[in-house]
């Protein structure tokens, strides 16, 4: 299962790959609140592309909020059913929203919930029912794939975040472009700037420090980190510029 879809029944058209980051479509500072004004303009905007897109959706105050309350991060884990599942379901909740959101817009949207689709060896490497996205793909639905706990050998069960989801998603089905779409303009530079293009991690890292607000999964250093490591072009942009990322043209910060 991992990362090898069966791609008979897709079309030969390569599709995009777009995160709608936590602080994007939620309240930051506010525990499980949607910011429903933000959802809706991400929703109409996805509502107006045209071919096979995968979205990605963060956890915002719906998952970070629980994941440090049971100490659940990206490694460390938890054996802990109730924990586990405080991730989870406040995660699934955020997904139904997306989802109605979508449908609102006439998006045809299917969920893809990871607890149930994933888990992680004992090294920590991520296996991931890839297949399913392609199938709903080909089908021409919109899979909206949450951020959520996931099994972990040895470990209980660690965070999957919608970051490391769209780099597996990316690569299992050979994505053409990537989007992140974030709660800021592209990534800064030293100086607050929006930095244009970023080809080596080495030539960013003074400027990247940490998330503000509580972030168990690293923040916009391990995102630059983990796109430069695709094949396919990203780009971090602010949600005024996700009609033109859908659009094709660059939007943001492109990184690769
Ligand atoms: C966090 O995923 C997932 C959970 C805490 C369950 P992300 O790290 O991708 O979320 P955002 O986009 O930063 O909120």
């Amino acid at each position: 299962m991992t990362g090898e879809p069966n791609t008979e029944s897709r079309a030969a058209t390569k599709a995009a790959v777009l995160k709608l980051g936590g602080s994007v479509i939620t309240d930051k500072s506010n525990p499980e609140t949607l910011d429903t004004e933000t959802l809706d303009r991400a929703a109409d905007a996805v509502a107006a592309f045209e071919g096979e897109l995968v979205v990605v959706h963060g956890g915002g105050s719906f998952g970070h909020h629980h994941a440090s309350e049971h100490g659940i991060t990206t490694t460390a884990g938890s054996h802990d059913a109730t924990g586990a599942r405080a991730v989870h379901d406040a995660m699934r909740r955020l997904n139904d929203a997306v989802l109605d959101a979508l449908r609102e817009c006439g998006v045809p949207a299917l969920p893809l919930h990871p607890l149930s689709a994933a888990t992680r060896d004992d090294s920590g490497e991520l296996s991931l029912a890839t297949d399913v996205v392609a199938r709903m793909l080909g089908e021409g639905f919109v899979p909206v794939v949450q951020a959520d706990v996931v099994t972990h050998v040895g470990r209980g069960v660690t965070i999957l975040s919608g970051d490391e989801l769209v780099v597996v998603l990316a690569r299992a089905l050979d994505a053409d472009r990537v989007g992140v779409c974030s709660g800021v303009p592209g990534v800064f530079d030293t100086d607050g700037a929006v930095i244009d293009r970023i080809d080596s991690f080495e030539d960013v890292r003074a400027a990247l420090g940490g998330s503000d607000a509580t972030d168990v999964t690293g923040g916009m250093s391990a995102k630059v980190e983990a796109l430069l490591g695709l094949d396919a072009p990203a780009w971090v942009f602010g949600l005024d510029d996700l009609p033109r990322f859908l659009d094709g043209e660059s939007a943001g910060t492109r990184i690769g």
